[in-house]
């Protein structure tokens, strides 16, 4: 079989992909070499911005099926029959460190579910832990600042990691999950994935429903330690994509189990804890874990740029049945994400295969920006309304209203009667084990005891003190063995 003919971009043949076309044997070579010039200058622009958080990920295809009845509470329609298929697309990321980093790093993982819908796609961008650090979308960026590199020393400094949290008692939460056994999953198969956020299910009554997802790996929880980390990250800075790669192309294909947790939206407003903060969780014995679906992962991309680099999830990409709830940190993510995809992407990006809807077509008014492909066909009208058959409106809400009170204004979050910033740390702590205990203290007093400022690490020891008298005091005598050494 004769071999195919290498092409140039524009797809004519190439006579010499070894040697530049030069003047004489010995001279300088010619502006007319188009292979050489357009290799050179595509090379150069092989990079795009990388993610600002979670810039390192790793993705895969799959299909998410329906194992359990749940249209009392929503009408979406790919969860409106048992059985049903709806093909999917992960990435899972770690957060902090840049797309050279390593996996295998104590840090929350991304887990983002694109769900292609026949009504669209259902985006779903949720990490690897229940709760987060902060409650407010406005400290994001400061947040994200403290524990990325330092502008001046060009490293992540525990000064400023252990100073943002030391100004955001919130975050006892979360810091104590990450600090434990969890905070360093063995690889992205084995972990779980929350969609943390509480969303709204809205049933074909229009009645509403708040919901919190959870998908629980069947590959059982897997950690390593600190020790383990440093070992394999220092070996194979990819053993997370390394794992998920080898995993799936061996046919062992990943599986979590859906399940949510559902709140009449009537609920809501007398709930011991605020249902829409962030740092919190729905105990288990108040809203049961109920069954959705399976998800599996069964085919890696062909190209890591296109798909999984270009993969872009936006918590406001939602279908009908479901939407936002008023956790003002997702009301925030509602508006970054896109406005990201615009800046690293382009306007187009939503037009790229692993974007775009596989289960529907795109049909509206938007066009042109740069790498328009979508044109919509010769006769559709890019305006409406129109005389001319163009789509229109359903008229159905996608989802419940909600009502609102007050007064606009720099609110606080609203307590209610449980809701504080440690109780919850506290029952974390007082649920673990001994031995992830010591080893939850011992991860703690590693990072804070590196700290320059006395004060800084009090008030972080002040945190762990409220959590649990136990859990701070251990905290403290730990750090102050190591600051004597
Ligand atoms: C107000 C708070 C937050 C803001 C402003 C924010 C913003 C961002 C931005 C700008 C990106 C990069 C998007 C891109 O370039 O494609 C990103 C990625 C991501 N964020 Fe957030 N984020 C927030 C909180 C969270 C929370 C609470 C979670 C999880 C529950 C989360 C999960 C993720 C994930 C998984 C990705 C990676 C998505 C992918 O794989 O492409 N973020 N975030």
């Amino acid at each position: 079989m004769s071999k195919r003919v290498l092409t140039t971009e524009s797809g004519a043949p190439v006579a010499d992909n070894q040697n530049s076309a030069s003047a004489g044997v010995g001279g300088p070579l010619l502006l007319q070499d188009q292979h050489l010039l357009e290799k050179l200058a595509r090379f150069n622009r092989e990079r795009i911005p990388e993610r600002v958080v979670h810039a390192r990920g790793s993705g895969a295809y799959g299909y998410f099926e329906v194992t359990d009845d749940v249209t009392g509470f929503t009408y979406a329609d790919f969860l409106n029959t048992v059985g049903k298929r709806t093909e999917v697309f992960l990435r899972f990321s770690t957060v902090a460190d840049s797309l050279g980093g390593a996996d295998a790093v104590r840090d929350p993982r991304g887990f983002a579910v694109k769900f292609y819908t026949e009504e669209g796609n259902y985006d779903l961008v949720g990490n690897n832990t229940p709760v987060f650090f902060i409650k407010d979308p406005i400290k994001f960026p400061d947040f994200i600042h403290s524990q990325k590199r330092d502008p001046f020393t060009g490293r992540q400094e525990p000064d400023n990691v252990w100073d943002f949290w030391a100004h955001a008692p919130e975050a006892t939460h979360q810091v104590t999950w990450l600090m434990g056994d969890r905070g360093i999953p063995a690889s992205y198969r084995h972990m779980n994935g929350y969609g943390s956020h509480t969303y709204q299910w809205t049933n074909a009554d229009g009645e509403a429903f708040f919901v919190k997802y959870h998908f629980k790996t069947n590959q059982g929880i897997r950690c390593l330690s600190s020790e383990q980390a440093a070992e394999i990250a220092g070996k194979d800075p990819n053993s997370h994509q390394t794992d998920l790669l080898q995993a799936i192309e061996r046919g062992v294909n990943p599986s979590w189990t859906l399940y949510v947790q559902l709140m009449p939206a009537a609920e809501a407003a007398d709930y011991r804890f605020n249902p829409f903060d962030l740092t919190k969780v729905w105990p288990h014995k108040d809203y049961p874990l109920r069954r959705v679906g399976r998800l599996v992962l069964d085919r890696n991309p062909d190209n890591v740029f296109a798909e999984v680099e270009q993969a872009a999830f936006s918590p406001n990409n939602f279908v009908p049945g479901i939407g936002p709830s008023p956790d003002k940190m997702l009301q925030g993510r509602l508006f970054a994400y896109a406005d990201a995809h615009r800046y690293r992407l382009g306007v187009n990006h939503t037009q790229l295969a692993v974007n775009a809807p596989k289960a529907t077509v795109v049909n509206n008014y938007g066009r042109d920006g740069f790498m328009a492909t979508n044109a919509q066909g010769r006769h559709a009208k890019n305006y409406e309304p129109n005389s001319y058959d163009g789509p229109v409106e359903t008229g159905r809400p996608l989802s419940a209203p909600l009502a609102v009170t007050g007064h606009t204004g720099t609110h606080e979050a609203p307590l209610h009667t449980k809701d504080d910033d440690f109780f919850q740390a506290g029952e974390l702590y007082r649920l673990m084990s001994a031995e992830e205990k010591s080893r939850l203290i011992a991860n703690i007093a590693g990072g804070l005891s590196q700290v320059s400022r006395d004060d800084v690490i009090e008030k972080n020891l002040a945190h762990f003190h409220a959590a649990d008298p136990e859990y701070g005091k251990r905290v403290e005598d730990a750090v102050r063995a190591l600051r004597e050494d």
